[in-house]
């Protein structure tokens, strides 16, 4: 194959974040934002990457040299990536990574099944950072929203359309491997209350599998204001992410939390359709920014070639 080009998901955590890295279950949609990655082998001696948008470069480099030693290819490739993912916390680590695997595997033809393409793309992400339960990787490669256990890390397909769910951007990139590492802090200090809030996790992500099989909105509103308090009781959150699902909540959403690691990044609003406006106006009473974006999106793909 001459020139490939492949293009994964973001993401959103919808349930679950930090117990997952602990073995617990989470429940994670795909966005219709994603990252595009194109490869072509190269006569130069070294390999040329042109990433704009991907803001640490060492999962693609990460990603490129395991795949090497793996399949022990040989050989300079060049790289282009395009981004939609911007820096709102949507998953580019996991996204890139997982295009890059996929792209690089039908370049050299490899064949790898999902599973398989999971188990690299993961080692990729723990090399680079330390932590990680790989929600992120299995949201890219299969798209849709996904309950995932955190112990065996299967997939399970759940709500099949995409949410009524607002995502602000509260102005701050989130801190990922900070939070991950005082979540880790906090469980050798205290770890009974640790695994008590990480027991209560569980029950929500098993009550919100029921929820949304149900499409009960009310119900998974509720969870996710219980589940934003878990996360404040971790010590993740921060009086912006705070006062967003504070005041979405006010102004009649069903439920709102923060998505993702914490520290920053983004809310999450499931909103009734008739107090959507409501809603909306409530944020930009806050100045925060509103992004656009459908979840329950679909999973790695081939793509047109970027332009
Ligand atoms: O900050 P994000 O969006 O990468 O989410 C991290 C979620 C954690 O549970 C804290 C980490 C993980 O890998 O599951």
């Amino acid at each position: 194959m001459s020139k490939v080009t492949i293009s994964a998901p973001g993401k959103l955590m919808l349930f679950g974040e930090h117990a997952v890295v602990y073995g617990y279950p989470c429940i994670v949609t795909a966005v219709n934002r994603y990252i595009t990655i194109e490869v072509e082998k190269t006569k130069a001696d070294y390999d040329i990457l042109q990433t704009p948008g991907v803001s640490d470069k060492s999962f693609v480099r990460s990603a490129i040299e395991l795949f090497r030693k793996k399949f022990k290819t040989e050989g300079s490739i060049s790289l282009t990536s395009q981004s939609e993912l911007g820096n709102y916390g949507l998953g580019s680590s996991a996204a890139v990574t997982v295009a890059t695997i996929e792209a690089l595997s039908r370049l050299y033809e490899v064949k790898l099944v999902p599973v398989e393409l999971f188990k690299l793309c993961y080692q990729v992400i723990l090399s680079v950072q330390g932590k990680a339960s790989g929600f992120d990787v299995a949201a890219a490669i299969y798209g849709r929203t996904l309950y995932f256990d955190g112990q065996n890390k299967k997939s399970t397909l759940l709500y099949p359309k995409s949410l009524p769910i607002i995502t602000i951007f509260s102005g701050k990139k989130g801190e990922t491997v900070k939070m991950i590492n005082k979540v880790e802090e906090l469980r050798s200090k205290f770890p009974d209350r640790i695994t008590g809030i990480f027991e209560k996790i569980r029950h929500l992500v098993e009550q919100a599998r029921l929820a949304l099989n149900e499409s009960n909105w009310s119900s998974l509103g509720k969870l996710m204001n219980s589940n934003h308090q878990l996360l404040v009781e971790l010590g993740v959150s921060n009086s912006s992410l705070n006062r967003l699902v504070m005041e979405t909540n006010k102004a009649g959403a069903f439920g709102a939390k923060l998505s993702g690691a914490g520290g920053g990044d983004c809310v999450i609003v499931l909103y009734p359709q008739d107090k959507k406006e409501a809603i909306i106006e409530a944020i930009e009473k806050t100045g925060k920014e509103i992004i656009n974006l459908k979840t329950g999106a679909k999973g790695i793909r081939p793509h047109p070639r970027i332009t």
